[in-house]
C-alpha cells in the first residue's frame, strides 16, 4: 500500500504543479515566514519536493544551496525540468538517498501526512542533518483526517488510508491518518527543540474544509537538531 500513497502523485503530476500554485499560496507565504534564521548558501534538503516550486524559491529567494527528494519519478522530472539542473532524486523520506550530516536545513511541506509513520522520516532526518541545523515541517493536521475517517465511530488513534479531496475536490488524494503524538513523539523531544509552532486553515474553507466545518487544515513547526 505504501507504494499506492506515495506513486499516486504520477497520475496527476501536471495538475499538482498547476494547482499548487493556484491553491497552495497562503499556506506557503506561512511557511517561508517560518525562515527567522540566515539561509545564505546554506545546504537545504527538501523531502517529498513535489514538482520543485519551493525549492525554486529557497534557491532563487533565499539562495540555499538546494537538494530533494521525492517517491513519484513525474514529479521529480518536473522539478528537475524547473531547476535547470539534477539536483532532485527519486527516493523516500524513510530512506534519503543523501549522506549523515550533509544539510543545515531539512524540511518537509505538505508531505509528512501522508507517510505511512512518522518515526522512520524523523530517523533520517535526525542522520542527515547536522547538529544545530534547522527542520521546518508543514503537514496536513490530524484533525483533518479525523474528520475523513469513513468507519463510525471515529477512532482518533486508529490509523486509517483516508481520502482527501484537495484543490477545489478535484484530486483524490490516498493518506495514512496521524496522531499529534505521531509528530510529538518521544523521539522527536528526543532529538529535536521545537522553536515556533502554528495551526492555520488559510487556504480556504472552500477549497480544503471538509463539509464546511472549521478547524485547523494544517500546522507548521520550525524545530532545531540537538
Ligand atoms: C502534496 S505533495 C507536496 C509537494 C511539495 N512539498 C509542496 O508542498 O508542494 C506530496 C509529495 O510527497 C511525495 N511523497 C509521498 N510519500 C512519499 C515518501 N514516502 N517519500 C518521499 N516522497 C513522498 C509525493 O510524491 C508528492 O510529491
Amino acid at each position: 500500500m505504501k507504494e499506492i500513497t506515495s506513486k499516486q502523485y504520477n497520475n496527476w503530476s501536471e495538475e499538482h504543479d498547476r494547482d499548487t500554485m493556484k491553491y497552495d499560496q497562503l499556506s506557503r507565504k506561512s511557511f517561508y515566514s517560518f525562515f527567522k534564521f540566515e539561509t545564505n548558501e546554506k545546504k537545504l534538503l527538501d523531502i517529498a519536493s513535489g514538482t520543485g516550486h519551493d525549492l525554486q524559491h529557497y534557491r532563487d529567494g533565499m539562495k540555499c544551496d538546494v537538494w530533494g527528494v521525492d517517491a513519484s519519478e513525474k514529479e521529480v522530472e518536473i522539478a528537475n525540468d524547473r531547476l535547470g539542473e539534477d539536483k532532485v532524486k527519486v527516493g523516500y523520506a524513510e530512506a534519503l538517498p543523501y549522506e549523515d550530516n550533509s544539510f543545515d536545513i531539512v524540511v518537509s511541506k505538505y508531505a509528512p501526512q501522508g507517510f505511512e509513520d512518522i518515526e522512520p522520516f524523523y530517523k533520517e532526518v535526525n542522520r542527515v542533518l547536522k547538529t544545530g541545523g534547522y527542520f521546518l515541517i508543514l503537514t496536513t493536521h490530524p484533525m483533518r483526517h479525523f474528520l475523513e475517517k469513513t468507519e463510525k465511530p471515529r477512532d482518533y488513534f486508529k490509523k486509517e488510508i483516508v481520502t482527501s479531496w484537495i484543490y477545489n475536490h478535484m484530486l483524490p488524494l490516498q493518506e495514512y491518518s496521524h496522531t499529534m503524538n505521531d509528530y510529538f513523539s518521544d523521539y522527536f523531544f528526543k532529538h529535536f527543540q521545537i522553536e515556533e509552532y502554528l495551526e492555520e486553515c488559510n487556504d480556504g474553507p472552500v477549497i480544503e474544509h471538509v463539509d464546511g466545518e472549521n478547524y485547523p487544515a494544517y500546522f507548521i513547526y520550525r524545530a532545531r537538531k540537538k
